[in-house]
């Protein structure tokens, strides 16, 4: 595979755009092509059944772009489907659990670690799995908290409601004395004030989409595939709803987008933006 491919980025929807802000940060000469499974968002509600076939079509779709890696920046596609995207691909894949539970374990002064996420991701234990083999003394204190991801979608970042939420949530992990918490979804950077807030000073929050980042870079290297072209050309594909994408998009990205174009995986067939 070239180094000048791009690499492949997919999520149940709009937040993986977290991952694709990071890697975009981390590696500015980097090309990347997105897909948001907008038309079958959310992953994090759906068996686990589900949410693997829905993950092997989006990697097959971004095979059909030539990548030469893939990152998985859905935590709940991460968790339960890994192991089988890396069976069928014929490129390097890069999960966001594995990076997110290394750097919680890297961060928690007290071991005592919490991880926040979706139904899906949670009920998988893939977090607390991979934090207790890597510090088998720490106390994994796993929370799911659906409601969050709606709240972003929604833009509702600092409202009252969502402190609300937040609140709710977090209070349990807070009174356990958890001194980190991972963010395991896609979402939660968006809220990090606000989750800073409910937690109080002296909790370390850990955003998977930065410790992706830095191990696809990591990978590259290992692999020698960084870019040896001067200018990133990105991409971005939805399964639907182009344009309420590109609107909440904006609040991930800021509002340099490159245009976003509507694909059905199924026939393959590309709808450029209008
Ligand atoms: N992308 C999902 C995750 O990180 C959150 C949204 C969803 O449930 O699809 O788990």
């Amino acid at each position: 595979m070239a180094q000048v491919n791009p690499i492949g980025i997919f999520d149940s929807g709009v937040g993986g755009l977290t991952v694709f802000a990071a890697i975009r940060e981390l590696m500015p000469r980097e090309s990347l092509v997105y897909l948001g499974d907008t038309a079958r968002l959310p992953y994090g509600t759906k068996s686990r059944e589900t949410v693997i076939r829905y993950a092997l079509e989006d990697e097959a779709f971004l095979a059909r772009h030539q990548v030469k890696a893939i990152v998985v920046a859905c935590n709940t596609a991460s968790a339960v489907a890994l192991d089988t995207l890396r069976e069928h691909s014929t490129v390097p894949v890069v999960g966001v659990v594995e990076p997110g539970a290394n750097a919680a374990v890297a961060a928690s002064r007290g071991r005592c670690i919490g991880v926040i996420g979706t139904t899906g991701t949670i009920a998988s234990n893939a977090y607390t799995d991979v934090i207790k083999r890597l510090e088998p003394r720490a106390t994994v204190i796993a929370q799911a908290c659906p409601l969050f991801v709606s709240l972003v979608e929604e833009g509702w970042l600092t409202d009252e409601v969502t402190w609300k939420v937040a609140q709710r949530y977090l209070t349990p992990l807070r009174e356990a004395g958890v001194d980190t918490l991972v963010l395991a979804c896609t979402h939660y950077p968006l809220l990090k004030p606000l989750i800073a807030e409910v937690m109080g000073q002296g909790v370390a929050l850990v955003d998977s989409a930065e410790a992706v980042a830095e191990e696809l870079k990591r990978m590259l290297e290992d692999h020698s595939l960084q870019t040896t072209s001067a200018h990133a050309e990105h991409h971005l594909f939805v399964t639907d709803l182009p344009g309420a994408f590109t609107h909440v998009a904006a609040r991930f990205l800021g509002h340099h987008l490159p245009p976003v174009e509507r694909v059905d995986l199924e026939t393959a067939c590309v709808f450029p933006p209008r």
